[in-house]
């Protein structure tokens, strides 16, 4: 099998090298029906989706295991990798979603980022509520941290590739104090010097993994206020991880866009991508999707509220991609979520509601935003666009 890939990794770079295109005998070539993950690969570029474990295992639901294998080469577990998914007990250890996951991207040769290690959200109640009463000193959770780590990482040794170590740790110009700075429970309760930690404790465990900071709003630079810009914040946090020897390989941007936003036009993005290469780091985007409001006439089916969403999102996600081809440290383009019928959109953002945030619809119908990702990774090549530069992970 190691074989096998290896082979077809040297084929399409033979081919990527010649520039040329591969035909079928007898059949001119149609680039347009080919997968997204295939013509990805010319550049070395990895696509990937989160999976939603259930949908991924409903028998009555076939497209979506069909789909989630054929088009993507890695995937990404949406929830169970999560701490409450994994250690919903203490020290007890659930690891069946995650293992099918792996199990099910070995088989369909796709690669896997480990999704998360490090957040502040969905965390399992014991370790929050004994914090918050104090049966779990600031002492202990720091070994609970390492225990955690240390556990998740070194069950899935060897099978990811990408780790997102830390995940949302910078808040946002709108929370209080708007003055950015490190967030959420465990900058309350361990200080920010648990950033280093995590990263040190994860390539302890698994040396070859990459590792990666995770987070949202991190698409480009110098959007709203230059002196509480989330970009450059992020950046000057990898820049002094990075002088202090902390082994961090890469800066996995989330990609959450919305039409409603004013959002960024394709140099604003490689921007920002070719900064953090600047500093020796991998890219990657890890967890696209681009939402609409579902306003009264989009919910009534009205075109002209329905066609302009579809053209925005398309050129959103054209956006990041050709942003990604661009800089060839940028790994990897994650979906978060491929299909209308399984997206978190939805569930997440009701008041308005919005949705209609991924590249097939409900009935797992392509919309523009897939034709348009498959024509940015035809229509791009030397000399701008290079194949992608691996990583070695840093010691
Ligand atoms: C989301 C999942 O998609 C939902 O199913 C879950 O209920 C909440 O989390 N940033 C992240 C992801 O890093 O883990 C989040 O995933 C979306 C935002």
């Amino acid at each position: 099998m190691k074989l096998r890939r290896w082979i077809t990794a040297g084929a399409v770079a033979t081919l990527a090298a010649l520039n040329v295109t591969p035909a079928t005998a007898g059949r001119p070539y149609d680039p347009a029906a080919q997968s997204l993950r295939d013509l990805a690969m010319r550049h070395g570029l990895y696509v990937g989706t989160a999976v939603d474990l259930a949908a991924l295992n409903d028998a009555t639901d076939p497209r979506y295991r069909e789909l989630a294998a054929s088009e993507f080469s890695t995937v990404t577990a949406e929830n169970a990798m999560k701490w409450e998914s994994l250690e919903p007990t203490r020290g007890t250890y659930n690891w069946g979603p995650a293992d099918e996951l792996v199990a099910f991207a070995h088989q369909h040769h796709q690669r896997v980022r480990g999704h998360v290690l490090v957040w502040h959200n969905q965390l399992p109640s014991w370790l929050t509520s004994g914090v918050e009463d104090g049966s779990i000193s600031t002492a202990e959770l720091r070994q609970i941290l390492h225990d955690h780590i240390t556990a998740v990482v070194t069950h899935f040794k060897g099978s990811i590739w990408q780790w997102d170590v830390v995940n949302e740790a910078v808040s946002d110009p709108w929370d209080t104090p708007s003055t950015l700075h490190y967030k959420g429970f465990w900058a309350q309760h361990l200080g920010p010097g648990y950033i280093a930690d995590a990263f040190r404790w994860a390539r302890a465990a698994d040396p070859k993994a990459l590792l990666f900071y995770n987070d949202y709003n991190i698409e480009a630079l110098g959007s709203g206020d230059p002196a509480n810009d989330k970009t450059q914040f992020v950046y000057e946090m990898a820049r002094d991880l990075r002088a202090a020897g902390v082994p961090i390989d890469g800066i996995g941007s989330q990609g959450h866009l919305g039409t409603q936003y004013g959002n960024y036009d394709t140099f604003q993005v490689a921007t920002a991508l070719k900064k953090f290469a600047g500093l020796g780091l991998a890219t990657a985007f890890t967890e696209v999707d681009v939402r609409s409001q579902l306003t009264d006439g989009v919910q009534a089916g009205d075109s002209a509220e329905i066609n302009p969403r579809l053209q925005a999102s398309a050129a959103n996600f054209g956006v990041l991609l050709r942003a990604c081809l661009a800089e060839s440290h940028c790994l990897s383009f994650t979906l978060w979520g491929f299909t209308d019928k399984h997206s978190w959109v939805p569930g997440w953002f009701k008041n308005p509601p919005e949705g209609m945030a991924t590249v097939y619809d409900e009935n797992y119908q392509p919309k523009r935003a897939y034709q348009e990702m498959k024509a940015d990774l035809i229509y791009s090549g030397p000399p701008f666009v290079l194949p992608r530069v691996p990583q070695q992970p840093r010691r």
